[in-house]
């Protein structure tokens, strides 16, 4: 910045200096002003003034020749800051009062000063805000749909591979790689659920509510909203300007997200270990070490569970910043948007790189199938055998458990005893019950929807394809819409 005045003095004028004698002591500004991150929204911020002043010379507020200068001098002003050729000066508090400033100079202070006729920066901050929202949840749920895309990919290559499932991270049950994966998929389904809902929310013109209690004006808010492709406008000023639940929404949306990606980058980190080793992950997303000459880190899979503790911090700062708050603006709001832009991009960023790191990861079927097909894990087979032969379930687990023991006794497995010793222990045991102690045969009696036998994945994946396609098509036709804003067609 080029102006650096002495420690005390105030600072140039500001937009709202007339009710003041000087500018703002320098700390004091300093610890205010918002453009190093708010100058972000410029974009949003040009594209509902064009709407704003379409709207004024369509009312009759400002002439049509005064609302065709603004849209030109606004267009400059868009023009200079795309190319970075735009200078703020020290007096440009937020991104709104920089543009403002420079449209007078632009377009000369008597056209430049009726921009804000009818609005406040109350307002025109919610706008901007939803503007952005709107273009992010659309941009987050297609990266959603894009790791979806991946999971589903190795899911259908592995519909039937064999691998354990855990509880207690205790082997289990026989379970498919195919099966394993389906579950993101689901937790993302929801995850995409939450961002359509989110965005519902966000999608509210608040323009019109002024700085707390709207304007006297004759200003048309269905227009604006029309203009910008609002589905609605506000039902109330004081919510209006107060209202961040949106913010709040996406950032609850994108904290689980980033719940989901840290889980799932944990079993990519643990998966990838010497005494697991069911992942072979892409040289390209590991890194090695400056000592160790024969280590590979998952560097990725720990950074995307690294950063979800961030997101989540920065959904409790935001509802932390709210919950105090009279109505309706406070300065306190300001404090919403760094915070936001970092859950975005964060959660962002680890939907894509999760992306590229499930597609590219190898799995290690002969060391999956190996851990999947350990004979402990069909206990519980053994325990339903015996129920359709009729034993109740609870004495046929004391049954299974017994012979559990008697098989860690020899130092053997399961699958080690004859049938003389199973009916040893329940004399209703017969040969079939031998058979049962089969991985595959295992998966292949898991037919209820929801499990992890080859017919229900294969459903499963069906359905989930289609959900997949189905919700591309949300994020398509909510591109088109024109996020981010195309400030050009507003006037
Ligand atoms: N930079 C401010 C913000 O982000 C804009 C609104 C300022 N409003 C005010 N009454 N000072 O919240």
């Amino acid at each position: 910045m080029p102006d650096k005045p002495r420690k005390g003095t105030p600072l140039a004028r500001r937009l709202w200096g007339g009710r003041f004698e000087g500018g703002p002591d320098r700390q004091a500004a300093a610890y205010g002003d918002s453009l190093a991150y708010d100058r972000r929204l410029y974009r949003e911020d040009i594209a509902g003034s064009l709407a704003h002043a379409a709207m004024l010379a369509a009312t009759g507020i400002i002439s049509a020749r005064e609302g065709r200068a603004l849209g030109r001098g606004l267009k400059a002003v868009l023009a200079e800051l795309d190319s970075g050729a735009f200078e703020f000066q020290p007096g440009d508090e937020d991104i709104h009062t920089a543009v403002e400033r420079r449209l007078s100079e632009v377009a000369g202070p008597d056209v430049g000063g009726k921009l804000h006729t009818g609005r406040s920066r109350n307002d025109q901050v919610a706008l901007d805000l939803r503007l952005f929202t709107r273009a992010q949840v659309v941009a987050l749920a297609g990266a959603v749909g894009d790791l979806r895309e991946a999971l589903l990919l190795q899911a259908r290559r592995h519909a039937t591979d064999v691998m354990p499932a855990y509880t207690h991270l205790q082997r289990a049950q026989p379970s498919t790689i195919g099966h394993h994966l389906l579950a993101y998929v689901a937790m993302l389904e929801r995850d995409f659920g939450r961002l359509r809902d989110a965005y519902a929310r966000a999608d509210v013109m608040p323009l019109g509510s002024g700085a707390a209690t709207g304007s006297s004006l004759p200003l048309d808010r269905a227009h604006v909203a029309r203009t910008l492709g609002f589905s609605a406008i506000s039902q109330n000023s004081l919510d209006a300007v107060s209202d961040r639940d949106y913010v709040v929404e996406v950032e609850a949306a994108c904290a689980l997200v980033m719940v989901h990606l840290s889980r799932l980058g944990e079993e990519w980190v643990l998966w990838s270990t010497a005494e697991f080793g069911f992942v072979e992950l892409p040289d390209d997303y590991s890194t090695g070490s400056s000592l160790m000459p024969q280590k590979k880190n998952p560097d990725v899979a720990e950074l995307v569970r690294g950063r979800s503790g961030r997101v989540i911090g920065d959904l409790v700062a935001m509802l932390t910043a709210l919950k105090g708050l009279p109505l309706a603006y406070n300065k306190d709001l300001q404090e919403d948007k760094e915070g936001f832009f970092d859950a975005v991009d964060t959660t962002l960023a680890s939907l894509r790189i999760a992306a590229a790191m499930v597609q590219r990861s190898k799995f290690r079927l002969d060391r999956m199938a190996a851990a999947g097909s350990d004979p402990a894990m069909l206990a519980t087979e053994v325990a339903d055998h015996l129920v359709r032969l009729g034993v109740p379930f609870r004495s046929a687990h004391e049954v299974v458990g017994q012979a559990v023991r008697e098989a860690a006794r020899r130092g053997a497995t399961l699958a080690d005893l004859g049938l003389e010793d199973w009916q040893k222990l329940e004399p209703r045991f017969d040969a079939a019950g031998l058979e049962v102690l089969d991985a595959r045969r295992a998966l292949a009696s898991r037919a209820l929807p929801g499990s992890p036998g080859p017919v229900p994945v294969r459903r499963a994946i069906a359905r989930a394809t289609s959900a997949l396609r189905r919700d591309r098509g949300w994020v398509a036709s909510h591109e088109a819409r024109g996020h981010p804003p195309t400030p050009g067609k507003a006037v």
